[in-house]
């Protein structure tokens, strides 16, 4: 893979000095603090109160699952923030590992989000709108981008829309953290496509997910910038320059100048588990790009002794599965979309870790 990762100019995520998990922790706090200053803004902070509302239970399929509706209700700046989430689950008698998951939508289940496979397989689920957030737009009164900028100018270095959106998903790992039949312990952050992004950014940020799974995440989530086909960092700040914080603005057409690239993100898990798939159609996103960001983000695991990306010396092809290192990754047959394909691989990959 050397020949493949030399072409994409990767930068080494290691520094010298580093041999031990701790020594790597600072260097991942570093490593955070730089994607959070130059690409994706610094994320709002902890709120100052926090509190859950049951609104409503049902039982579904057969009464296999149990699906409540929360509001969770933070205070931030003195201003009151407010948004739904569901939470899905077995019945049971025993912890269970769990998702939280950042959505398009708010309807559970969902043509993304299977629950009632999720549930038989033992796992419950936290899940959110991300537009219950703030609007997927330039708007940045809209919901908590209204409470955090409050009519005020952006700074080079505020968070933008992602950044709310991984901030939420903590939100929702506060609540969790309440509940007596999830395991605190078996926490992964999950999203498809710019909800990937978001979801490897909550992981980096909240060391309380064990596992960030991004799904089809593409350009500024798990791909590398650098050579990278399909969408660039041109077109997406172009389309979508509300995602990212306005210092981000400054490296379109200028990949090669970037002080990180997406690996970065990746190793931002380091020691935990993350786990990356793709769809061999989905070209805009780019699955070797993808698959490469693994590749360079072994080296960590590697240097602090653990294992990280297990993978044959050769690209990816549909089908591929490998779960065996801490890096799991996945790239199925067809278009970019987030299946019950997909989930029976993440929760295979879960259950040996
Ligand atoms: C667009 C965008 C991608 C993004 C995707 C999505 O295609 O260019 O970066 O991942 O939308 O979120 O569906």
């Amino acid at each position: 893979m050397k020949e493949f990762l030399e072409e994409r100019n990767i930068m080494p995520v290691w520094q010298d000095g580093c041999y031990t998990i701790d020594e790597y922790l600072n260097r991942r706090r570093e490593i955070v603090d730089l994607l959070c200053f130059e690409e994706y803004g610094y994320l709002p902070p902890k709120p100052e109160q926090i509190s859950f509302s049951e609104v409503s239970e049902k039982e579904l399929f057969l009464g296999k699952v149990i699906l409540k509706k929360i509001i969770i209700t933070t205070t931030l700046n003195g201003k009151p923030f407010s948004f739904p989430i569901y939470h899905s689950m077995p019945k049971t008698v025993k912890k269970l590992p769990f998702f939280v998951m950042i959505n398009f939508r708010d309807s559970v289940p969902d043509v993304s989000l299977p629950i009632d496979e999720i549930c038989e397989r033992g796992y419950a689920v936290i899940s959110f709108c991300y537009k219950d957030i703030t609007s997927d737009d330039g708007d940045f009164n809209d919901g908590l981008a209204g409470i955090i900028y409050d009519g005020q100018k952006r700074n080079p270095h505020d968070c933008g829309k992602i950044a709310m959106w991984a901030w939420a998903a903590s939100r929702a790992m506060d609540y969790a953290l309440t509940i007596p039949e999830l395991d605190s312990g078996k926490a992964t952050v999950i999203g498809h496509s710019r909800l990937g992004k978001t979801a490897l950014l909550a992981g980096a940020t909240d060391e309380r997910f064990y596992c960030a799974i991004s799904n089809n995440s593409g350009c500024c989530g798990a791909a590398l910038s650098r050579n990278k086909v399909g969408e660039n960092l041109k077109i997406i700040c172009n389309a979508f320059p509300h995602w990212f914080c306005e210092n981000f603005m400054k490296y379109v057409d200028r990949e090669m100048d970037l002080p990180f690239d997406q690996h970065f993100l990746i190793a931002a898990m380091v020691p935990r588990k993350v786990y990356v798939s793709s769809s061999s159609e989905d070209l805009w996103a780019d699955p070797v790009s993808e698959y490469l960001s693994c590749c360079a983000a072994d080296e960590v695991y590697a240097k602090i002794g653990m294992e990280g990306f297990t993978h044959p010396n050769r690209l990816p092809v549909a089908g591929d599965v490998f779960h065996q290192g801490s890096i799991g990754y996945h790239l199925k047959e067809g278009k970019h979309s987030l299946i019950s394909e997909d989930w029976h691989h993440f929760i295979d990959y879960l259950n040996i870790h």
